[in-house]
């Protein structure tokens, strides 16, 4: 199997790594000026009036800083956060019974926020704007309602598109951040301070490389620094040279552009299969064996960015330009 440098953690190893060189303060997180310059003012006012802060929505794709900014809030506001991922919520009384046992001005971060079910986001909304829950008690005549009182405190929502989101939902969040694609500049500096962190000697031009080929992403420059390390240490004498960077690159199959196995095969799917398109996203996802999901928020995002492919109504369509990078790609192929 080919390893995802862009998925969330599913081993526990990448999980812990995820969180030893996750930024801690609105210092310490690069890039994303804007993002960081709102939600400074916001944190500022909210701490001068000891106020919790109003509600954050995050928006973007996979990798982007999602979760670290959300604990990041948690810091600044040096209160307690409790997290809790959208599918896991199944009743009414799930997040009930989160919400009455939050400290006032505490955080709640819900991840994956698109998928609560709509039983569930109907106990948030009253929370959200009068820090109160109204529970049904009693079925029939009997039934009555209770209002119990919520203390107040943050929601922290994360999406990877905010159209997922309903309208209602989407109305209660006071700020809204989109986390854009890192420039290279900056994914170098995280690619260092990353490996100052795991104690890894880095050449500027390696530190680059890494840069150059992780997507936009800050995630995937984690983890490819980890894999060239593995390669500097079994191979060479652990310093990761602008050589040994380039030698575990290829033998990761990283391409030029930063792309994956997976993210060939699709562009390769289209145009092979499909005639270069348009294809619909559920037949692609069959051809793939990959969730139509996956491919939308995982491995669309990037390819649309470097305008490899273009969403139409009828389908999806591999440009001139994903065409040539697919050539580029047989061709150095059919060299080995
Ligand atoms: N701005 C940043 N500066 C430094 N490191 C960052 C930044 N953003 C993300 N990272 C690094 O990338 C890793 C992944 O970020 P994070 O888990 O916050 O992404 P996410 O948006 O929540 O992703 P997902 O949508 O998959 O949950 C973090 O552990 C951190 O090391
Ligand atoms: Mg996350």
């Amino acid at each position: 199997m080919t390893e995802q440098f862009l998925a969330p953690a599913l081993r526990p190893d990448e999980d812990e790594l995820d969180r030893s060189l996750r930024p801690r303060n609105l210092d310490d997180f690069v890039g994303q000026e804007r993002v960081k310059e709102q939600l400074d003012i916001a944190l500022q006012a909210a701490r001068a009036r000891a106020e919790p802060l109003d509600h954050v929505l995050l928006v973007g794709p996979p990798g982007l800083g999602k979760t670290s900014l959300a604990y990041i809030v948690r810091e600044e506001l040096g209160v307690g956060i409790r997290c809790v991922a959208g599918p896991a919520l199944e009743r009414k009384g799930d997040m009930a019974s989160i919400l009455t046992a939050l400290e006032p001005r505490d955080v709640l971060f819900v991840d994956e926020i698109h998928r609560l079910s709509s039983a569930v986001e109907e106990v948030l909304y009253p929370a959200l704007e009068d820090f109160r829950l109204d529970i049904v008690v009693g079925q029939g005549h009997a039934a009555r309602t209770l209002t119990l009182e919520v203390p107040p405190f943050t929601l922290v929502g994360a999406t990877t598109r905010t159209g997922l989101l309903t309208t209602p939902l989407r109305d209660r969040f006071g700020m809204t951040f989109r986390l854009e694609y890192y420039e290279p500049e900056e994914l170098s500096f995280i690619v260092r301070r990353s490996a100052g962190i795991l104690g890894v000697e880095i050449a500027d031009e390696a530190a680059d490389e890494i840069a150059s080929r992780s997507r936009g992403t800050p995630r995937v420059s984690n983890r490819i620094l980890r894999r060239v390390r593995d390669v500097a240490e079994v191979r060479h004498e652990g310093v990761v040279t602008a050589e040994v960077a380039a030698e575990a690159l290829e033998l990761l199959e990283v391409d030029g552009h930063g792309l994956e196995r997976t993210d060939r095969a699709l562009l390769l799917a289209i145009v092979d299969r499909f005639d270069g398109g348009p294809v619909g996203l559920s037949t692609l996802a069959v051809a793939l064996g990959e969730e139509p999901d996956t491919i939308e928020d995982v491995y669309e995002p990037y390819l649309l960015q470097l305008g490899f492919i273009q969403r139409t109504p009828r389908g999806r369509v591999v440009t001139k330009l994903g065409r040539e990078h697919v050539g580029a790609a047989k061709r150095a192929e059919a060299l080995f």
